[in-house]
């Protein structure tokens, strides 16, 4: 069957508010109103009752970054996915590896909010993914089969085949780095393949996986034409309405 691509951008922790409504209103001037693929703005939380109102009706979906796993309590400076699901954001990025390295963010943890996105009606965009010492030693395919293995494997296959995954080589993020097509696709294939043994093919030929890391409008085409990779997470370039109209039009 035939997989809808999704173009997401990451804004990670930049644009002020107007900024912010700048760019959206680009995207939507800049956009054809029906698009074939999903389109994903996951900005700040802070920007996300903006999105929503702005997009709202259009073919673009709001995301959140980042959640907590508990429902609610004393988790001050956190946010939780009934609050985001209250707003009306569909998707959210977990396992990002900004936040497994900067806020020490294990398996365990990014299991838990997996959980707890699938468990309050969102769906995960689930990020995995080597370092360049990983890579340089070959070790690439073991590790990111830990990270399914450790954070998405203990779902039943209903909740599975909800998900999202992002492959996201650390290397290439923010790096201008970015993996060729063929070591995109040859990675997407192991991690369909690892979903294949793992649950079946009907659910390993649906999952979208979509690669991450250093995407650009010259470089979106050849990386979306690979036939495991179903769209992209992008960071730098989905800050720039011309370039990332590009990107998403690479994809739909
Ligand atoms: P860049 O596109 O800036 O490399 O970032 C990728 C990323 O981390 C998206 O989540």
């Amino acid at each position: 069957m035939a997989r809808k691509k999704i173009v997401a951008a990451n804004w990670k922790m930049n644009l002020t508010l107007s900024e912010g409504e700048k760019l959206i209103n680009q995207l939507l001037e800049g956009l054809p109103e029906v698009l074939e693929c999903e389109v994903v703005l996951a900005p700040p939380f802070t920007h996300l009752q903006m999105l929503v109102e702005l997009v709202g009706g259009t073919s673009i979906l709001p995301a959140a970054q980042h959640c907590h796993a508990e429902k609610a309590g004393a988790y001050t400076g956190e946010v939780s996915v009934a609050m985001l699901n209250s707003l009306g954001i569909k998707y959210c990025i977990t396992g990002h590896s900004e936040r497994r390295q900067l806020f020490f963010e294990t398996n365990q943890i990014v299991r838990s909010k997996v959980d707890a996105i699938l468990e309050g009606g969102l769906t995960p965009i689930f990020c995995c993914g080597e370092s360049l010492d990983i890579r340089q030693a070959s070790q690439q395919n073991q590790f990111v089969k830990e990270q399914l293995e450790e954070c998405i494997f203990h779902l039943g296959p209903d909740a599975f085949r909800k998900l999202v995954i992002a492959y996201e080589p650390i290397w290439a993020i923010g790096t201008g780095m970015t993996a060729s097509p063929e070591q995109a696709q040859e990675m997407h294939l192991f991690i369909r393949d690892t979903i294949r043994q793992a649950y079946d093919s009907d659910i390993s030929d649906e999952i979208r996986i979509l690669y991450g890391g250093s995407i650009k409008a010259d470089n979106a085409a050849t990386l979306f034409a690979a036939p495991d990779v179903d769209g992209g997470l992008v960071g730098g370039a989905s800050l720039q309405p011309a370039g990332f109209i590009e990107i998403i039009k690479a994809a739909c």
